[in-house]
C-alpha cells in the first residue's frame, strides 16, 4: 500500500520561536490561515480522514542555529512534524514585506492606490517560491497530497507541476480573487506568471462564488483558456476551481463558553460593564478590517442617540500585524488618534466610550470576550472569509447579534445577521441602534439558525471536501488521458 501522506505548505508556520531571556519558546502564530488547519489538525480528528502523516512546510522567522538548539521534545505532541525553511533575510523582507503585503494583499483586497510595483520584490517572490519549490522537491513520493496555501505562494503550483507532472497538487486562496478589472493592474509579466503559476494545480479552492468566477474570467483574459462547470481546459489536461467557504471548529467556540476559566473571566468583564451593552471586535491590524471607519460609525451612534451614552461600551482589540509595512504603521496611528478623539468628546467622569487593547488574546480570554459582547461588530472594508465572525456567533449562548460587513466573504453564509455596507457610518449607526433594541426571542432565533449552518459546514468538512474533490479532480483527469 502507498503511505498517504498531507504535505502542508503555507508561508505562515503554526508556530514561531522566540527568545526569552535564555530560553526560546514556541508562539502560536495568528492568522485566519493557521487558526483552522491547527484546529482541524489539534481538534478531535475522530471519523475524520486520516493520514499516515502529515508534514507542514513553511517559512522560518528564526534562525537556523535557533531551531537546531531548540528541545524539540515540546514538538512531540504535535499531530504533524514540522519543516521550516530559512530564506535570507534581505530576500525574505523583500518578498513578504513587498511583494506579498505591499502589492498582492493591497491588490486583492480593492485598495489599489496603496500597491507599490517593483520589479525587485517580485523577483524576490519569485525567488522563495523558488526555495519552497526545491524543498518540496526533495520530500516529495508518490502518493503524497501536496496542498499549497495562500497568496505568499502562487507560482509554487507550477514549479512543482513542472517537475513531477503526476504529482497531487491543491491550492487554496485565503483571501478574496479579485476582479479581472483589478488584477489586470499588475505588469504584464507578474500576471502572466502568477496565473500559470496556480495552473500548476490540480483543484484551486476559494471561499465564495463570485471569487471563482473572478478567478475564472483572469484564466480566460490572460491565457485564453476556456472553462465549464468550473473545470478549466488546458492544453495538456484538466483543472478545477472550486468554492470551498471556509469553517470553524464550531463546538471548540460553543463549549468553550461553559468552561471554568471563561465562567470567571465573564463574570469579571460583566462586573466591570454592569448594565452596559457591550460591542466588541477583534481583528489584526490590518487597513482592510475598516476600523477606522468602524470608529466613525460607534461615533455617529453616540451622536444621532445621545440616550445610549453611558449606557454602551465598545470594546475594541486590535492585534499587532505587519509592522514594517508603512501603510501598517499608519494605520496605528489614525486609530489611536480617531479613539483618543471620540473618548476625549463622549467621555464622562464615570464613562469611557471605547475600551482599547492592542495585543493578542488568549483563546479563553478571546471566548470570554465573544460571549459577553452584546453586539459583535465586524466591519471589513474587504476580507476574504473573517473567521472572527463565525467564532463569535459559535461563542454565544442564547443571544447576540452579530453586525457584519457585507463586503466580507462569510456574509454569503451569515445572513441573519445585519449586514451593513461598512463604509456608511449611518448605516452603521442605523444597526447597532436595531442590534441594542433586538429583543431576545428574536436574537435567539437567528443566532439558532446562524448556529446550525455553522455546524454543518464546520473546518472539517471544509477539508474533507476539499480534498475529496481533490481526488475526483485526479480520477476525472485519468479518464481524459
Ligand atoms: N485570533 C486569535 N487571537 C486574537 C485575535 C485573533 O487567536 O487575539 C484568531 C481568531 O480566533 C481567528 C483568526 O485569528 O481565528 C483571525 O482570522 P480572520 O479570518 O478573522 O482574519 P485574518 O487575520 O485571517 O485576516
Ligand atoms: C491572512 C492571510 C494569511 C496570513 C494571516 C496573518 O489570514 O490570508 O495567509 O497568514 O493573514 O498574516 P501574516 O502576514 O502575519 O502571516
Amino acid at each position: 500500500r502507498i503511505p498517504k501522506r498531507l504535505i502542508i505548505v503555507s508561508n505562515r508556520l503554526p508556530f514561531q520561536l522566540i527568545k526569552q531571556a535564555n530560553r526560546t519558546e514556541i508562539k502560536e502564530s495568528d492568522g485566519g490561515l493557521v487558526s483552522a488547519l491547527k484546529s482541524y489538525f489539534e481538534g478531535d480528528r475522530d471519523g475524520q480522514i486520516q493520514f499516515d502523516s502529515i508534514l507542514w512546510i513553511g517559512s522560518a522567522e528564526f534562525s537556523e542555529k535557533a531551531w537546531m538548539d531548540f528541545d524539540k521534545d515540546e514538538l512531540e505532541k504535535l499531530p504533524y512534524t514540522v519543516e521550516p525553511i530559512f530564506i535570507d533575510k534581505k530576500v525574505y523582507h523583500k518578498y513578504y514585506n513587498g511583494f506579498c503585503n505591499a502589492t498582492l494583499w493591497p491588490l486583492f483586497h480593492y485598495f489599489p492606490s496603496f500597491v507599490e510595483f517593483d520589479n525587485k520584490t517580485f523577483a524576490a517572490y519569485e525567488e522563495v517560491n523558488q526555495q519552497f519549490s526545491e524543498r518540496i522537491l526533495m520530500t516529495l513520493t508518490p502518493g503524497d497530497i501536496l496542498w499549497i496555501h495562500d497568496y505568499q505562494l502562487m507560482l509554487l503550483p507550477s514549479m512543482v507541476r513542472k517537475k513531477l507532472p503526476d504529482a497531487t497538487i491543491g491550492f487554496f486562496l485565503h483571501i478574496p480573487f479579485p476582479s479581472f478589472e483589478i488584477f489586470r493592474l499588475l505588469h504584464r509579466p507578474w500576471k502572466e506568471k502568477l496565473t500559470e503559476g496556480l495552473l500548476g494545480a490540480d483543484l484551486i479552492g476559494f471561499h465564495t462564488h463570485e471569487y471563482v468566477q473572478h478567478f475564472l474570467k483572469t484564466v480566460q483574459m490572460v491565457k485564453g483558456y476556456d472553462h465549464q462547470f468550473r473545470t478549466i481546459l488546458l492544453p495538456d489536461r484538466v483543472l478545477k476551481a472550486e468554492m470551498f467557504p471556509l469553517g470553524i471548529d464550531f463546538s471548540k467556540f460553543h463549549n468553550a463558553a461553559l468552561l471554568h476559566q471563561v465562567m470567571e473571566r465573564k463574570t469579571e468583564i460583566k462586573s466591570n460593564f454592569a448594565d452596559k451593552k457591550i460591542i466588541f471586535s477583534v481583528d489584526r491590524l490590518d487597513y482592510t478590517k475598516g476600523i477606522t471607519h468602524r470608529l466613525a460609525g460607534f461615533e455617529s451612534f453616540l451622536e444621532n442617540h445621545p440616550e445610549w451614552r453611558e449606557k454602551i461600551v465598545f470594546i475594541l482589540v486590535v492585534v499587532p500585524s505587519r509592522q514594517i509595512v508603512s501603510k501598517y504603521n499608519e494605520r496605528k496611528k489614525l486609530i489611536e488618534e480617531e479613539i483618543g478623539g471620540i473618548n476625549g468628546r463622549y467621555a464622562t467622569l464615570g464613562w469611557q466610550p471605547i475600551i482599547y487593547r492592542y495585543n493578542y488574546l488568549s483563546f479563553h480570554e478571546l471566548v470570554s470576550m465573544y460571549n459577553v459582547a452584546d453586539i459583535g461588530l465586524i466591519t471589513p472594508l474587504r476580507d476574504g472569509m473573517n473567521l472572527v465572525a463565525k467564532e463569535y456567533v459559535a461563542s454565544q449562548t442564547d443571544r447576540g447579534v452579530l453586525i457584519l460587513s457585507e463586503l466580507a466573504g462569510a456574509a454569503n453564509e451569515l445572513g441573519e445577521a445585519i449586514l451593513v455596507n461598512p463604509m456608511d457610518k449611518d448605516e452603521m449607526s442605523d444597526a447597532i441602534l436595531q442590534a441594542v433594541l433586538m429583543p431576545a426571542e428574536t436574537q435567539r432565533q437567528k443566532i439558532q439558525v446562524l448556529q446550525q449552518r455553522l455546524k454543518d459546514y464546520t473546518v472539517t468538512h471544509w477539508l474533507a471536501d476539499f480534498l475529496r474533490q481533490l481526488e475526483e479532480t485526479k480520477q476525472h483527469q485519468r479518464t481524459q488521458q
